[in-house]
């Protein structure tokens, strides 16, 4: 396995493809998202920093998020690859992120907006890092791998969810061509269902 990025807008399916991809090919899902709200709960000095912005849906500063990702990729479980989720956000991430990393895969999880509000709005969350969106859940509140009673993110409320839009298409959206320049991107159409897309995730990794 490789260093693979997974890019796309927010309530894409990083996530969900993430944990797929790491499942399958036993590789570490790093997700930067997931690493600021346990600090959030934890209530450490990074957490009580990043709050305010992830809130208003905002990005957290460059400098934060590229400090604990250079950390996390020392770390042994990253010698024989990893996915990122959620990093490089901004071109100067990617440009830190070259300078320590040699990635070898974009993945670009293309989904149209009107989608991902959806997706969004129907995502429910538990505090063991499982996600599931309530058209599959059949009316049940907990998780079906822990119990813990399932809640909705903070960030997914609507006007919340907006400001990501916005702040995806202007900060996240160029590293598309940035990827794309460096001849290392695959985009993949993510409209179907989490199966068929985590089939063509395969293939793109396979070849
Ligand atoms: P982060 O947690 O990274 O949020 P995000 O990028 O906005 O992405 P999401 O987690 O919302 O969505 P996802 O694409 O993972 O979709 P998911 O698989 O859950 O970041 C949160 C905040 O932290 C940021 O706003 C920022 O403030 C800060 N931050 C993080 N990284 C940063 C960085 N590098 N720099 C600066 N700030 C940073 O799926 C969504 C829903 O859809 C779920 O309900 C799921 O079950 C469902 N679903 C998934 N796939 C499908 C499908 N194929 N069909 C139907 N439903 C589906």
């Amino acid at each position: 396995m490789k260093n693979i990025i997974l890019l796309g807008a927010p309530g894409a399916g990083k996530g969900t493809q993430a944990a797929l991809i790491a499942k399958q090919y036993a590789v570490p899902h790093i997700s930067t998202g997931d690493i600021l709200r346990r600090n959030i709960k934890d209530g450490t000095p990074l957490g009580l920093k990043a709050k305010q912005f992830i809130d208003a849906g905002a990005l957290v500063p460059d400098d934060v998020v590229i400090g604990l990702v250079e950390l996390r990729l020392k770390e042994e479980d990253c010698k024989n690859g990893y996915i990122l989720d959620g990093f490089p956000r901004t071109i100067p991430q990617a440009e830190a992120l070259d300078r320590v990393a040699n990635i070898h895969l974009a993945i670009n999880i293309d989904v149209p907006f009107d989608v991902i509000v959806g997706r969004l709005g129907g995502r429910r969350v538990c505090v063991c890092g499982e996600t599931y969106h309530v058209s599959t859940l059949n009316g049940e509140t907990k998780c079906k791998k822990c119990g813990k009673e399932l809640f909705i993110r903070d960030d997914d409320k609507p006007e919340t969810v907006r400001n990501r839009l916005k702040v995806y298409e202007e900060q996240t959206q160029p590293l598309i061509d940035y990827y794309k320049a460096q001849g290392k991107l695959a985009t993949i159409p993510a409209t179907g269902s989490i199966d068929e897309i985590f089939a063509e995730v395969k293939k793109v990794l396979d070849d």
